[in-house]
């Protein structure tokens, strides 16, 4: 299965990629993880990265296709992937289909999660993260629950960047629905309920689509 979970920033890509990359026993490719890591490591990569996250901004696009070209080469990803975050415009959808298509080995879906910004807001502003192993929490726990890491608030999640995140995505990335609606590739599923209701109407959904 290669898949791609398109959404808002907040509409549960990560929460959802976990379960459908375990269901699937794909890799899950998340190119905001990524960026985390490497700014938790301190590389140029990371360094360079921050400053476009912190304001919400999308990090240049040479920077961001060469990592997922590399990704992509990986040997877990012979049998397929799930890319949580990428492509995020329509360029980086194009260069994903001809490195792709170059490997004869296409897309099978994009699957997008659909949510109101008024229920991004409310999750964004109180979702805590773990320091150590990035798992995400819906509310104000005081530590992970996985591995007993601190957690902590995004920088990007304070209010004014997650405006300026759903403008970045209503501007940039919302093209890439009717991208892959053209190509024959789109899903949509509501994206508000029970975690793992979602997880059923998605795996639901990839096998109708799939048959
Ligand atoms: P990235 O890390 O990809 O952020 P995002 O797309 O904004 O998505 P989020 O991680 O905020 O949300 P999510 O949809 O994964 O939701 P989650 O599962 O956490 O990117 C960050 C930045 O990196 C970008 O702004 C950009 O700068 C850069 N970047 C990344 N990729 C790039 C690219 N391709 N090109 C250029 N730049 C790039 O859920 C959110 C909260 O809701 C959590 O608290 C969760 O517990 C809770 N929740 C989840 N599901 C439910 C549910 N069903 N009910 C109630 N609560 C729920």
């Amino acid at each position: 299965m290669r898949l791609i979970l398109v959404g808002p920033p907040g509409a549960g890509k990560g929460t959802q990629a976990v379960h459908l990359a375990q269901h699937y026993s794909i890799p899950h490719i998340s190119t905001g993880d990524i960026f985390r890591a490497n700014l938790k490591e301190g590389t140029p990569l990371g360094l360079q990265a921050k400053g476009y996250m912190d304001k919400g901004e999308l990090v240049p696009d040479s920077v961001t296709n060469a990592m997922v070209k590399d990704r992509l080469t990986h040997a877990d990803t012979a049998n397929g992937f799930l890319l949580d975050g990428f492509p995020r415009n329509v360029a980086q959808a194009e260069v994903l289909r001809a490195v792709l298509a170059e490997k004869k080995t296409p897309i099978d879906a994009a699957l997008e999660l659909s949510i109101e910004n008024a229920e991004i807001i409310k999750r964004l502003s109180s979702r805590r993260t773990c320091r150590g192993c990035g798992k995400v929490f819906p509310g104000q726990l005081d530590k992970c629950d996985s591995c007993g890491g601190e957690l902590y608030q995004r920088d990007d999640d304070k209010e004014e960047v997650i405006a300026r995140r759903l403008e970045v995505y209503a501007e940039q990335t919302a093209p890439i629905i009717a991208f892959y609606r053209t190509e024959g590739l789109l899903i949509t599923i509501p994206a508000v309920g029970e975690v793992s209701e979602i997880t059923g109407s998605a795996i639901r959904a990839l096998s109708q689509k799939l048959s």
